[in-house]
């Protein structure tokens, strides 16, 4: 096992109706920017749900972050944060909302003139202003991870950013906002948990025993209630593990000690940075030609996951690596995703080459649990997935 260390200071509320709980964990006193996306939680109740327990607070709103956030967007808010002396930030909704709370958290103190060097400058935040989340949305680990992806449409870029100051400080987990939840991303949050457990499992052994079965654990699971989800989201048990299973995912536990991956999640925001594909669908586009093409260094893992997760026992290792990745695809096909390129976009010719284009640009030398994968590999990685 490789050595590590491990804090995550979020604190989860977790069940059914705990809104109250956000006049007991903000601090009195607080300016709050309430923060939200498109409108949903105008929808379904939530945002009443959440009005009603900030009484006691000076209380704004900013609406309107898009799905995978956008930075002009952001910086609207960040305007509202400053000219009305904003001192918390409450996210509601999902990912992106998360996401984009966790940039402003960032920016709201950030020294420099130009915030959209949060993104470049690859250095990462130790203190952010503080916030809490309200989850609307199972699928990213967002509301108990460190981590943030920002998109600026303009330059057709999606860049990564986090540090430890971006934790958030509570999120409340009602797995009843389940129910609201349209057919494809209930889709995209079965897909995207999945892959982030493989990113973190699917690389080579390092002995880390617990590790390896808290990932198996967690896949077990999600292929478990996928079918379940799917047909009825709004049974109570099944919304529950389906968000669990989701922070569980990507809430930094189960990647310690042991090599991680993320080349899917890399060049997955390529193609919802060039074509605005829906990150969980990204992600199972690649997945199949990334383990193809890796298949050699990856061999033991994929025989593990063979094994353990889709019950292969004849035939030897290579048979075994290639038939658990075919499974992974039929798994994604079950959920109703699609996992080829030219199944979303009509003009894929060239997309290979244009990745491999920006990461040269980028100076990206390696990707990958060796950091050996370079712009060409991803090129032909790309290219596999069409
Ligand atoms: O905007 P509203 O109207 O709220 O609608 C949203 C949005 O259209 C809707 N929605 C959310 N909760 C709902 C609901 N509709 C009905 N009922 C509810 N209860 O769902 C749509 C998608 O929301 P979004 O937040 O974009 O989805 P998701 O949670 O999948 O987030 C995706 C973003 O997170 C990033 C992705 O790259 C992408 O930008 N990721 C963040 C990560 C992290 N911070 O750790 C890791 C991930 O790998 C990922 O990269
Ligand atoms: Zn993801």
């Amino acid at each position: 096992m490789n050595n590590f260390e491990f804090k995550n200071p979020t604190k989860i509320i977790f069940g059914k109706d705990n809104y109250a709980r956000l006049s007991t964990e903000i601090p009195k006193g607080s300016k709050i920017l309430l923060l939200f996306g498109g409108g949903s939680i105008k929808k379904n109740g939530i945002y009443e749900k959440v009005m009603k327990n900030l009484s006691g607070y000076e209380v704004e709103e900013f609406g309107g972050i898009p799905p995978n956030p956008e930075y002009s967007v952001l910086i609207q808010a960040l305007k509202v944060i400053k000219e009305k002396n904003i001192t918390y930030l409450l996210a509601v909704g999902g990912g992106s909302v998360i996401d984009g709370t966790k940039f402003l958290s960032s920016a709201a103190l950030y020294e420099g003139n130009n915030p959209w060097e949060i993104l470049t400058n690859k250095r990462p935040t130790l203190k952010g202003m503080p916030f809490g989340t309200v989850l609307t949305l199972p699928a990213t680990g967002s509301e108990m991870n460190s981590g943030a992806v920002i998109t600026r449409a303009e330059y057709k870029e999606k860049f990564p950013m986090g540090g430890a100051g971006l934790f958030p400080q509570f999120s409340i987990l009602d797995p009843e906002v389940v129910y609201s939840i349209p057919e494809r991303q209930l889709a995209n949050g079965l897909a995207d948990s999945f892959t982030h457990v493989l990113e973190q499992y699917m690389t080579y052994p390092v002995d880390a025993i617990l590790q390896d079965r808290f990932a198996e654990s967690i896949m077990l699971s999600i292929i478990e209630i996928a079918p379940r989800l799917m047909k009825n989201s709004k049974d109570y048990k099944t919304a529950a593990n389906f968000m669990w299973n989701c922070t569980m995912a990507l809430n930094g536990l189960i990647q310690k000690g042991v090599p991680n991956d993320w080349a899917i999640h890399v060049m997955g925001h390529e193609l919802t940075a060039l074509y605005g594909i829906d990150h969980a669908r990204t992600l199972a586009i690649l997945t199949e030609s990334h383990y193809c093409y890796n298949i050699e260094s990856k061999k033991e893992k994929l025989v593990q996951y063979a094994e353990r997760i889709w019950g292969i026992k004849n035939g030897d290792d290579n048979s075994k690596a290639k038939t658990a990745i075919q499974k992974t695809t039929e798994f994604f096909h079950s959920i109703g995703i699609k996992t080829k390129l030219s199944e979303y976009i009509e003009n894929y010719e060239g997309t290979g080459e244009e990745i491999e284009k920006r990461f040269e640009e980028r100076g990206l030398s390696g990707i990958g649990e060796h950091g050996k994968l370079t712009p060409k590999d991803a090129k032909k990685i790309v290219t596999m997935a069409y």
